[in-house]
């Protein structure tokens, strides 16, 4: 869909059509999820995909304002393209952490306005503002205001019983008239009171349909979808219908899947990397962090899933699991767990 656009006329003719000139490829990208996709998490992830736009777990405005902002913000130069996510509700502290993500470099900066955490909604940001357009539409106006990058909204499909598909409209529409063009959609509405986070993510049904109607409604908007999306074939399915596809945790258990979006959903010429490649492709940053004092099974713990699905799974998992937790623990843990699971792989192939 988005090709077809693009055939078009120039983006300063098509001032409806203004998110085609912020120049982001957002075909594809893994979601932020909080305890998930931290650094490691996406320099992983990018030794596996070099195009797929990564996004940070949630950081709120707090953490940003009041902590170590090198440290918070920091991130690998290889992480790009890199979006930072952003919780808040208060119009001048998001302003003020959108200037400070454009200092950083980041290269889009998200709002989060699907969370329904217990935590989060007392501090009256996340999924609860859906309730809340005309805030939403002060804290996106503000951060654009404050920033040249794009800023961009993710939210539920509804929260309660605010899930027609008219309020939908009627909340994007109100933040697309403060400069928002674009728009991700977990495709699930949230519970605020009798469900936790985890159940919000998977109880209420699945509702890719209102996602696909809003790209029709609103042609001229971006609009990505979530949710419940497990692998390429379906991502491919969904790019007929919206601009765009975010895929969360089916991208972090089975990490490998993404090996083929570069050349699948990107159109790059390279042939997918082999697992044993991406291993190789992501020593060197295992490395410099193991200088820098990180320990190992901070980084390895994200690379659990990366033979799923596969014989020698188990034997990399395990090894990995009961070695990179120990004290020293180095770049040998990770070769030798790759040599079992490859050595699993090919015993299996043989027989
Ligand atoms: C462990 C975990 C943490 C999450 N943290 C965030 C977050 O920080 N910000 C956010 O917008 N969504 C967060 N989410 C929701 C995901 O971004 C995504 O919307 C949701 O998992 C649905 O997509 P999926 O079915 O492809 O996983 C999180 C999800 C999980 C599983």
């Amino acid at each position: 869909m988005r090709a077809a656009l693009q055939a078009g006329p120039p983006c300063d003719y098509v001032a409806a059509m203004d998110w085609q000139c912020d120049k982001l490829d957002r075909r594809l990208s893994v979601a932020p999820m909080m305890d998930r996709t931290d650094r490691h998490c996406r320099s992983f992830l990018r030794a596996i995909s070099a195009r797929v736009l990564l996004y940070t777990e949630m950081i709120t405005t707090g953490a940003i304002l009041h902590g170590y902002q090198k440290r918070i913000l920091g991130y690998d130069e290889a992480e790009h393209p890199l979006a930072l996510q952003l919780g808040g509700a208060d119009p001048d502290a998001l302003a003020t952490c959108a200037r400070l993500a454009a200092e950083h470099g980041y290269d889009e900066i998200n709002l989060n306005v699907g969370c329904p955490s217990q935590r989060v909604q007392a501090a009256r940001f996340g999924a609860c503002l859906m309730a809340e357009p005309a805030t939403v539409a002060a804290c996106v106006a503000g951060m654009i205001e404050a920033s040249d990058l794009p800023v961009t909204v993710k939210s539920r499909i509804g929260i309660d019983q605010r899930d027609r598909y008219e309020d939908l409209l009627a909340f994007v529409d109100r933040i697309a008239d403060a400069g928002c063009r674009t728009f991700i959609v977990h495709a699930r509405k949230a519970w605020l009171t009798g469900l936790d986070p985890e159940e919000n993510r998977n109880i209420p049904p699945l509702r890719h349909d209102l996602v696909h109607r809003l790209k029709k409604d609103r042609a001229d908007l971006e609009i990505i979808i979530n949710g419940g999306i497990i692998n390429l074939d379906e991502a491919t399915e969904h790019l007929d219908r919206v601009d765009g596809v975010m895929i969360g945790r089916a991208g972090y258990s089975d990490p490998y899947m993404l090996a083929e979006a570069d050349r699948r959903i990107f159109g790059a010429r390279e042939a997918a990397p082999s697992r044993a490649e991406i291993i190789a492709r992501f020593m060197p940053y295992i490395a410099a962090r193991l200088d820098e004092g990180v320990y190992l099974s901070h980084i390895t713990r994200h690379m659990l899933g990366l033979y799923s699905g596969i014989p020698g799974a188990r034997a990399w998992r395990r090894h990995l699991s009961e070695n990179a937790c120990r004290p020293g623990a180095g770049l040998a843990v990770v070769e030798d767990a790759a040599g079992l699971a490859e050595a699993g792989a090919r015993h299996l192939q043989a027989a």
